[in-house]
């Protein structure tokens, strides 16, 4: 009987320290991945929140960047200007915000000083649907989230050289948040926002701004003022 007893008591501990050892060794790994994933995703560890600010420097720190293309010379309304009229507005816009600022500057400038003759080639290079290129290199995009494009409105459209830095840069401009602005002596916008949607699908595009080329040159406290209020009202 005794023996009987000291038997059953061997058994529950034996039984005892197996399920110990294999509640343990069952335990270990899942659950170390479960924390991982569940510390990543909803409540970060300090190893985590690591990760999390060198994902948010790679995603651009709320930085922003204006790219723009604009003309001097003869220009429609406003005689010879010295500074082009999207150029004004763009130097407004990395004032107000602390942006970057990039010119596309075509690497063989081959458009005229004069306005007649701009609009020929203007013309005939949509009609190619030439992509003219850029001198330089565009900044490391993904240093910014968010990125203007501007420039003036060719017969009702970007100007090509702008397609062509759409196209360049379209892994780049992915994810970003685009925010297009014009300068037109009538034609406003000229659906800019539509055809960059167009041109980057895998971008948001934000309102954009379109100014009088006319008052760049001559209203500039009043464009500025626009602008301002533009960018006030963006991301709502
Ligand atoms: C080739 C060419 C085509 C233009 N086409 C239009 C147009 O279709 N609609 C419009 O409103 N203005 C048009 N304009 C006027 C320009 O958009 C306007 O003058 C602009 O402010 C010039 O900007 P910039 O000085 O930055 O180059 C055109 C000007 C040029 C030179």
């Amino acid at each position: 009987m005794k023996r009987i007893g000291t038997k059953i008591v061997c058994l529950a501990l034996a039984l005892c320290l197996l399920f110990c050892l294999a509640s343990c060794g069952q335990g270990s790994e899942p659950e170390q991945t479960a924390q991982d994933h569940v510390s990543n995703e909803a409540a970060p560890s300090a190893g985590a929140d690591n990760t999390a600010e060198q994902e948010d420097d790679s995603a651009g720190e709320g930085r922003s960047l204006v790219v723009y293309f604009s003309r001097t010379g003869e220009q429609y309304t406003v005689g010879v200007i010295d500074k082009g009229n999207t150029a004004i507005v763009a130097e407004m816009i990395a004032d107000e915000t602390g942006a970057d600022l990039f010119e596309l500057v075509p690497a063989e400038d081959h458009y005229p000083m004069t306005y007649a003759e701009l609009t020929d080639v203007a013309m005939r290079e949509q009609n190619e649907n030439a992509r003219p290129e850029y001198a330089g290199e565009v900044p490391e995009l993904s240093q910014y989230d968010t990125i203007f494009i501007g420039a003036p409105v060719w017969w009702g459209d970007w100007p090509m050289i702008l397609y062509t830095f759409f196209e360049s840069g379209a892994d780049a401009l992915a994810g970003k948040t685009l925010v297009p602005f014009s300068t037109h002596e009538g034609s406003g916008l000229s659906g800019f926002d539509k055809k960059l949607a167009k041109a980057c699908p895998d971008a948001a595009v934000e309102k954009g701004l379109a100014v009088r080329g006319n008052d760049c040159q001559n209203r500039q406290d009043s464009v500025r003022e626009d602008v301002a209020e533009w960018l006030s009202g963006l991301g709502n």
